[in-house]
């Protein structure tokens, strides 16, 4: 596992934006892996800027969202479709069609699981998985004790990550109890995943899934299996670490930016 530490959220934000450029340019059909939540509203923010600048095309991309809550249409102003359109997707120039997530909707939302799993493999796998980290380990909405090679799937939320997303929504009340997500064995299968995380309050989070035990109780702890996974922290998240000197002497300041 690569761990950048950078400065701060915003040269953190950078990092990543500029990995996923970097990548779009090496490989422009990548089957891009995508996240939501505030972490990655700066991420897409560079993103869409650098598209502007001519730097960056989406054109021949795809991409697939880790996740959606179940019960919401994609036209609901909490849902992840919607999320995603107003953060990046109407801003940039995917294709028609060449962008997916599950289908909050679905009157069977276990079969349209099944369905999106498919279609990640019929699309090849990720490319480039973008992550975010949950208070509790979380990536996507594998919550602990997920199965380390689930696939997609319906998950019941913690209350821990409703309370985290109730500023999302008018009453907290209104936060969905499950959603589709894929699974930590989907995400492992993706060529290079980078998982951003920003913040005190994901410092516990970071060091476990770094440095602690690989376990079912700490589900990002999984990619220590990945070959080609890069964590990009800002100072407040690396701030628990125990062989931070060593991070730092191997990339200073989390390595050269890219853009
Ligand atoms: C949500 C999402 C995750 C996200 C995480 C962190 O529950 N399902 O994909 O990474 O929470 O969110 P935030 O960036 O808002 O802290």
């Amino acid at each position: 596992m690569k761990v950048l530490i950078c400065p701060d959220a915003a040269r953190a934000s950078d990092r990543v934006a500029g990995m996923i450029v970097a990548r779009l340019a090496r490989a422009p059909r990548t089957v891009l892996g995508l996240a939501t939540g505030g972490t990655m509203e700066a991420v897409y923010e560079r993103l869409i800027a650098a598209h502007r600048e001519g730097l960056v095309s989406f054109a021949h991309a795809q991409s697939f969202n880790l996740d959606e809550y179940v019960g919401l249409p994609p036209d609901h102003p909490r849902s992840y479709r919607h999320y995603m359109q107003e953060h990046l997707f109407d801003r940039v120039d995917f294709a028609a069609g060449a962008t997916h997530l599950p289908l909050g909707d679905a009157v069977d939302p276990g079969a349209e699981a099944a369905r999106y799993e498919a279609a990640i493999v019929a699309a090849g796998d990720i490319g480039l998985q973008l992550l975010g980290l949950g208070a509790n380990g979380h990536i996507g909405f594998n919550e602990p004790t997920s199965s380390l090679a689930s696939l997609t799937r319906v998950k019941t939320l913690t209350r821990q990550t409703r309370a985290a997303n109730a500023r999302f929504f008018p009453d907290p009340a209104q936060v969905p109890r499950f959603a589709i997500t894929m699974g930590i064995g989907t995400i492992l299968r993706a060529d290079e995943v980078v998982l951003l995380a920003l913040g005190a309050g994901k410092a516990e989070a970071a060091t476990r899934m770094i440095e602690g035990p690989l376990s079912a109780a700490c589900p990002a702890s999984a990619l220590q299996f990945h070959r080609h996974a890069t964590v990009v922290l800002d100072e407040a998240a690396a701030a628990r670490l125990t062989l931070r000197d060593y991070y730092e002497d191997v990339h200073p300041e989390g390595g050269p930016a890219p853009i």
